[in-house]
């Protein structure tokens, strides 16, 4: 990212170089393993990316709110008056859904200017849109000294996706994206949010990102019915012993849920759920002991799951993660994000990473004819000012 061209684009869109605009950035995410569990109350284990959302801002005398981007043509142009509300498929929710937030608080931001520019693929699953929100609500929150915490504006942006945006997500997204630490990941427990950032040495191998390029289709609804499956399953539980939810179940408990479930795909819904949350804490033990090989089969293993019992993978996903493990130096390599599209996370040995994504672009386009893309991310820190 080049900053002063950053500027430039500012003022040719904005004007008045007197003026500075403030520089604010919040990454995208990736999510090691834990998938599908955050609203389930489980653990999750998600990392901030190098990559994400920059946004300058400032402060202007007029009511007005102008916001424009980089990435498309899209300005836009809107008068504060009490609350906002969804303005149909434009992109400005995101940041307008934060500022009803902020609104909601009695925070009532002046007029101001904002030139977003994010350089995290959109719709891939690596958290663009809790980027997009938090560095709004950070920027918000610095320019107007609102004081608000860190898990304020994650929980205030979550609010944001499931309310104003529609997106019924948990809270993974936001967090990761608020609470990254620069090369660690994060042990998230996401009933009480309890969490600790745990060092992410690699050694010898390296993370590779593979974007399926598939285009988002059917992600929310899908999402929101695993959601509904995952509560039907609660409810049936009940007649085993009060649940807040499943995670507060653990492998011991599987064999309950043949006895209590008898609809056979709820019955996988939670089983993944279950096992999932018992393959972070393994994940996040054996990586604590540096042992990254035991690490990549709980990826892999949760892909399966995720493919065979919660069904959110698809032919695109699958073919990335089966014919990937089958190439030299992958220890791991599983779907990460909500799934049905969007990208696949592997630790490559780095000597073979040249190859893998050599080879596995190759047979992913003779397969889906599709082309994948590929980033080499490095773990960054959370949303804040520049
Ligand atoms: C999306 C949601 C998250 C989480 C993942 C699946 O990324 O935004 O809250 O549920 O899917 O793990």
């Amino acid at each position: 990212m080049d900053t002063g061209v950053f500027y430039d684009k500012f003022y040719e869109k904005y004007g008045n170089r007197n003026s500075k605009p403030v520089l604010f950035f919040s990454p995208g995410r990736v999510n090691l393993i834990g998938e599908h569990t955050d609203y389930n109350g489980g653990y999750v284990f998600p990392c901030a990316l190098n990559y994400g959302t920059y946004l300058l801002i400032r402060k202007t005398e007029a009511s007005t709110l102008k916001f424009s981007t980089l990435n498309f043509t899209a300005d836009e142009e809107t008068e504060i008056n009490g609350l906002f509300a969804n303005k149909g498929k434009k992109w400005i929710n995101y940041p307008l859904g934060v500022i009803n937030e902020f609104l909601k608080k009695g925070i009532k931001p002046g007029g101001l200017e904002f030139l977003y520019y994010g350089d995290v693929p959109n719709g891939a699953g690596l958290s663009s849109s809790a980027s997009i929100e938090m560095v709004t609500a950070v920027a918000l929150n610095d320019l107007f000294s609102s004081g608000l915490s860190m898990i304020e504006m994650v929980r205030m942006s979550q609010k944001a996706e499931n309310e104003f945006v529609g997106m019924n997500c948990g809270i993974m997204d936001q967090f990761a994206v608020g609470f990254g630490k620069k090369d660690h990941a994060i042990f998230l427990n996401c009933d009480n949010l309890a969490y600790e950032n745990v060092p992410l040495f690699l050694g010898d191998c390296s993370l590779i990102i593979t974007n399926t390029n598939k285009r988002r289709g059917l992600t929310d609804s899908k999402y929101n019915e695993r959601r509904s499956e995952c509560d039907k399953a609660v409810e049936l539980l009940q007649a085993y012993k009060p649940l807040k939810n499943l995670s507060e179940l653990n492998t011991g408990d599987l064999h309950l849920l043949d006895k209590y479930i008898p609809d056979t795909v709820v019955r996988r819904r939670a089983k993944h759920v279950i096992t999932e949350n018992n393959r972070v804490l393994e994940a996040v033990k054996v990586l604590k002991a540096n042992n990254l090989v035991r690490f990549g089969e709980l990826m892999n293993q949760s892909h399966d799951s995720l493919s065979v019992d919660y069904e959110v993978t698809g032919i695109e996903l699958d073919t990335l993660v089966y014919e990937g493990r089958k190439l030299p130096g992958v220890l791991g390599t599983r779907m990460t994000g909500a799934g049905f599209g969007g990208c696949t996370i592997s630790i490559v040995r780095t000597k073979d990473s040249s190859a893998f994504m050599k080879n596995l672009s190759e047979v992913y386009t003779r397969k889906t004819g599709l082309t994948a893309d590929f980033y080499q991310p490095e773990i960054g820190n959370g949303a804040g000012r520049l």
